[in-house]
């Protein structure tokens, strides 16, 4: 659509890999290139939303228009998109959010000494399941990367993160992975309805996603 379907709207969107530090100079993270959520802030703000982007550094330009909001770790993503979200009314969640980070942070950098170094890792929080906690009347966007058994994870992600659209694609389908202009998703709702998409570029993916948000927004009023 030309229209501005979305003026009034405030969106949130989170996107790119999160850096978990290990040491100061040191951080393990994932192969997100954050693409997907750029495109997604690009398409919001083309049909007139007011956008704020969370962002881990992807090298990537910003969007015109947008609020960045620069982070890195999980937790600082955390705290960046919970100080936000009573303001906002979508959020989209294509951030790869690290499941566990570095037990300790140490303050100096690790010397080489040892043939063998452990790393402990603890789970981070899941930043959706907060979010599907807190919501009142917020839509919730989230993304299911798997390699297997795409529905029943899927529709599992929604339910326990008490999502209204999951977005979710099997990375193991060529044009469907990291760091890819292109994405082969199935998308599925509350009501346990999925729309299996053929391959489109992110730019077409973040049109029909902005759709169903809007068909969710309206069936609401
Ligand atoms: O990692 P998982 O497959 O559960 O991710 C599904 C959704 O949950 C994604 O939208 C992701 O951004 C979000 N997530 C999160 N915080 C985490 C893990 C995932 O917000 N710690």
């Amino acid at each position: 659509s030309a229209s501005k379907d979305m003026a009034g709207q405030r969106v949130l969107i989170t996107a790119g890999g999160t850096r978990e530090a290990i040491d100061p100079v040191r951080y393990i993270t994932n192969r997100s290139s954050g693409k997907m959520g750029y495109a997604l802030a690009q398409e919001a703000l083309r049909r007139g939303a007011q956008v704020t982007l969370v962002t881990t550094p992807t090298g990537l330009d910003l969007p015109a228009g947008v609020e960045a909001v620069m982070v890195e770790s999980a937790e600082e993503m955390r705290q960046a998109v919970l100080e936000r979200f009573e303001r906002v009314d979508v959020v989209v969640k294509a951030a790869a959010v690290a499941d566990y980070r570095p037990l300790m942070q140490q303050e100096q950098k690790l010397k080489k000494k040892t043939d063998h170094l452990l790393l402990e890792l603890v789970k981070n929080p899941d930043i959706l399941a907060e979010l599907g906690q807190k919501k009142n009347r917020q839509v919730l966007v989230g993304f299911a990367a798997e390699t297997n058994d795409l529905e029943t994870y899927a529709l599992d992600k929604l339910r326990r993160k008490n999502l209204d659209l999951m977005v979710a694609n099997d990375v193991t389908q060529p044009g469907a992975g990291f760091g890819k202009d292109t994405n082969i998703v199935t998308i599925f709702n509350r009501q346990g309805e999925k729309e299996q998409l053929d391959l489109m570029s992110k730019a077409e993916l973040a049109r029909r996603i902005f759709d169903k948000v809007i068909e969710i927004l309206s069936a609401r009023v």
